[in-house]
């Protein structure tokens, strides 16, 4: 799903105080298989110095238009030529005015009228300058002229108040990077993702619950939505941030998931149930902490209702696809649940070993699909 791998990226570096916010993004970016060229403006090498940027991307980094490139080529279109995708972060009110105007004045704002692949404005600054009509109307340009505008982040700023304007977090531009390389082909459907655990009270401080971390339905979610899908998704209890522009809802037991499921399905094109919902509740959970009697404790559980089923019945021309976590006999398990609860894909997933199941980044599966039964 990480569509950065090999692309030449260049990021641009303009003169605000979260340029050190590029360090980081950089890094992720290299990290992600991506080969990055660093092109800064003068004022950007005031607040952290290009040295940083040319050890971190190994690559020399370009501030003078009129310094001298590899071999006889001019660098600037070079890079420009070259580039698959282009970041400024932070991008100062300034460069964004230049870029408004078409003003070519300096390397990057030079590189920029050069670029033809996808351009992204990571917009950061003081909020009465993000507020100002001017730099409202550049943006809007700037839209209209095809950039991707990442709209900054709101809460405490380097100037000592507080509003709109902070430079989002390198994630969160290395995620809308994602966003912007890839196709827009989900663009008007809608997707429904389940994903998490649930959890079954016990007593007012304790319940019953499983490994499952969220990762994958998170991680489906947002492919999703990077594909232009408008994406809901149901999440039981996780330790990981929100996919970034999908509506979360939030919610503990298996009968919270199963209420905002059934009534979210109408209108959906997809839906995808990774959730790993507790197949059992306890019958009668205690109103408050159950104190140690000297004897067991013995829980009445009951089953929980079997939403994918109540889904895959009531689907009307939707794609449904399950989710199968299996010890054994990972394909017949995997086969008898498609056809039980009516499904057109079920993914198995073996529950073994590293890198497959429970909170690894990684996973290994197989797909059934009703063609193939
Ligand atoms: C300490 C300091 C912090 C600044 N932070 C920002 C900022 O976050 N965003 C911004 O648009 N301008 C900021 N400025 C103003 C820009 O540096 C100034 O407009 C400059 O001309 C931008 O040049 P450039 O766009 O060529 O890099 C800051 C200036 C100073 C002195």
């Amino acid at each position: 799903m990480n569509n950065i791998s090999g692309k030449n990226i260049v990021l641009g570096i303009s003169g605000g105080i979260a340029a050190y916010k590029s360090v980081e993004l950089l890094r992720l970016l290299v990290r992600q298989g991506a080969s990055v060229r660093v092109v800064m403006t003068r004022n950007a090498c005031s607040f952290v110095p290009p040295l940083t940027f040319k050890a971190l991307s190994g690559h020399e980094v370009c501030v003078d238009l009129f310094e001298e490139g590899s071999g006889t080529s001019i660098r600037h279109i070079e890079w420009a030529t070259e580039a698959d995708a282009v970041i400024i972060a932070p991008a100062t009110a300034n460069v964004i005015g230049k870029l408004a105007c078409g003003i070519a004045d300096d390397a990057l704002t030079t590189l920029m009228l050069a670029v033809t692949s996808p351009r992204m404005i990571c917009p950061s600054m003081n909020t009465n300058m993000y507020e100002n009509l001017v730099l409202q109307r550049n943006l809007d340009r700037l839209s209209d002229d095809g950039y991707f505008i990442v709209e900054p982040g709101t809460g405490e700023l380097a100037c000592g108040t507080s509003g709109a304007g902070r430079m989002p977090e390198p994630p969160v531009i290395v995620d809308r990077l994602c966003r912007m390389l890839s196709p827009d082909d989900l663009a008007g459907r809608k997707v429904l993702v389940t994903a998490g655990p649930t959890r079954e009270p016990i007593d007012p401080v304790r319940f019953i619950s499983n490994h499952s971390s969220g990762k994958m339905g998170y991680a489906l979610a947002a492919a999703a939505e990077h594909r232009g899908a408008d994406v809901v998704l149901v999440s039981g209890p996780v330790c990981i941030p929100p996919p970034v522009n999908v509506d979360v809802v939030n919610v503990q037991s298996a009968e919270e998931m199963a209420s905002a499921v059934l009534s979210r399905t109408d209108g959906v094109h997809i839906i995808i149930m990774v959730a790993a919902v507790g197949d059992y509740r306890v019958s009668n959970p205690a109103d408050s902490k159950i104190k140690k009697s000297g004897a067991g404790l013995v829980l009445e559980l009951q089953e929980n209702r079997d939403i994918l089923k109540e889904v895959g019945n009531r689907k009307d021309r939707q794609v449904v696809v399950g989710f199968a976590a299996e010890t054994d006999d990972l394909v017949k398990n995997a086969r008898a649940k498609l056809l039980k609860k009516n499904v057109e894909i079920l993914v198995a997933n073996m529950v073994a070993g590293k890198g497959s199941a429970f909170g690894a980044d990684t996973n290994q599966a197989q797909q059934t699909t009703l063609f193939t039964v």
